[in-house]
């Protein structure tokens, strides 16, 4: 019984079991193929990006965003008053995580490349493009930068999928791309 302690002291150094062996065995090789799992993942799948990663001051990234969301709003949405950022084709775009939400809205134009900018001025959260199911964990201090090219137009929401605290269900934003042509 797991509850008393082995009855030899020294329950290391006795021979491996049969079946021990083939169980080290098969987690050792589960082990291996989820790693090239993870690495192949990143050139087959499209959920894992290429982002660059630079530290920055979680209050500079917000005065950053703020300035971006101030500069190109071109609308005021939602309940909440939340401004829609429209920063121009080829442009640094700024987005960033807090308790709770992700802020601003942006409208990202088809077809043009943007160098999206991600952080949180607060701790880790979670984002998820959905429904692109693209992934990022955020942490305050960096800075994550992908650089993208939308190529469907349409309606994208950003969920938070990591919790943090109460208000987790709540934090939501919004990626709109829209067809200029
Ligand atoms: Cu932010 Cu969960």
């Amino acid at each position: 019984m797991a509850i008393l302690p082995p009855e030899n002291r020294l329950w290391w150094k006795e021979p491996l079991s049969g079946t021990e062996i083939v169980w080290i065995a098969v987690a050792f090789v589960w082990g291996l193929v989820m790693f090239g799992t993870m690495v192949s993942w990143h050139f087959v799948g499209k959920q894992n990006l290429s982002n660059e990663a630079y530290r920055i001051d979680p209050a500079v990234y917000a005065e950053l965003t703020e300035a971006q969301a101030e500069k190109y709003k071109v609308r005021m949405e939602g309940n909440l008053d939340v401004p829609v950022s429209h920063p121009p084709p080829g442009s640094d775009v700024y987005m960033l995580g807090r308790l709770w939400e992700w802020w601003p809205v942006l409208e990202l134009e088809k077809d043009q490349t943007y160098r999206l900018h991600l952080s949180s001025v607060d701790w880790q959260h979670g984002f998820s493009l959905q429904p692109q199911n693209i992934n990022l964990q955020i942490h305050p201090g960096y800075d994550m930068v992908l650089t993208i090219k939308p190529d469907k137009a349409g309606e994208y929401a950003v969920v938070c999928n990591e919790f943090c605290g109460i208000g987790h269900h709540t934090m939501v934003g919004k990626i709109y791309v829209v067809d200029k042509k």
